[in-house]
């Protein structure tokens, strides 16, 4: 039984260790999710994959419709989900691109997105608790991976998720960091929240792929970004070949 989804995001929009044996189109009550889901075998385990933004990197992060993403995953019968995420570095220790951060917080400053499956439909006002986003068993899991791998990681951090598609500001940058915000993306939430929902073992792969903005003297660089992006996700397909066995043996 397939126990382990992953979800790709920019520069992971396929696997290429995954051997992949079918693809299915999984339809949900909230549209479409961005790509069909992809089955195959990572680390000799099977696990299904699902490009956040889409087979060719067409959806952008405020456009992703994460209700039929995480509906669709938790159809297939997944019980966990690894999430990869780029992101920009805020603190000090996270600058260093190529670094795998396995944040353990969000801060939330997206907008405007659908960003729960309790709406006015249920019959109940209906909340969750949230004071731990991730689950923690998957968050050790993966960071116990990196270390045996030996590749460069962060064990916990606090993921900023904003809205996008452009990048933040100095000040905003600024001002996150004095929130408490270590890493900034833009694809966290509502992810993660969704996730929790429904109940779904998540945690995320966060790739530093540049400092972010008033980090250092230049802008932003696109350029760099895209070639970090390249190794970045290279470290991630190691860190998922390592981690996969291990999470599926857990699972019994
Ligand atoms: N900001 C927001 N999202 C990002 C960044 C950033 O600097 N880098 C990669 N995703």
């Amino acid at each position: 039984m397939t126990t382990v989804g992953i979800i790709g995001g920019s520069g992971l929009t396929n696997l290429k260790n995954l051997k992949i044996t079918r693809r299915e189109v999984v339809r949900t009550p909230y549209g479409e999710p961005s790509a069909p889901m992809v089955y195959g075998q990572l680390g000799g385990r099977e696990v299904v994959f699902l490009p956040r933004h889409g087979p060719g990197h067409t959806i952008p992060p405020h456009e992703v419709n994460y209700r039929a993403n995480i509906w669709a995953l938790k159809e297939t019968g997944v019980t966990r989900v690894i999430a990869v995420n780029a992101v920009g570095g805020i603190s000090r220790d996270y600058l260093k691109p190529g670094t795998l951060v396995f944040p353990d917080q969000i801060i939330d400053y997206t907008y405007g997105r659908a960003h729960t499956f309790f709406g006015s439909e249920l019959k109940q006002v209906t909340h969750i608790d949230f004071s731990y986003p991730y689950c923690e068993e998957l968050r050790r899991m993966l960071v116990e991976a990196a270390r045996q791998a030996k590749l460069e990681a962060a064990e916990s951090g606090t993921y900023a998720a904003t809205q996008g598609p452009r990048f933040e500001s100095a000040a905003e940058i600024a001002r996150i960091e004095r929130d408490g915000g270590d890493v900034v993306g833009m694809t966290g939430m509502p992810e993660a929240g969704l996730a929790k929902e429904l109940e779904l073992c998540y945690a995320s792969v966060a790739v530093v792929v540049n400092p972010a903005a008033g980090k250092v003297k230049k802008e932003v660089s696109l350029k760099e970004i895209e070639k970090n992006l390249e190794t970045g996700m290279a470290t991630v397909r190691v860190l998922l070949e390592q981690a996969i066995p291990m999470v599926v043996k857990s699972e019994g």
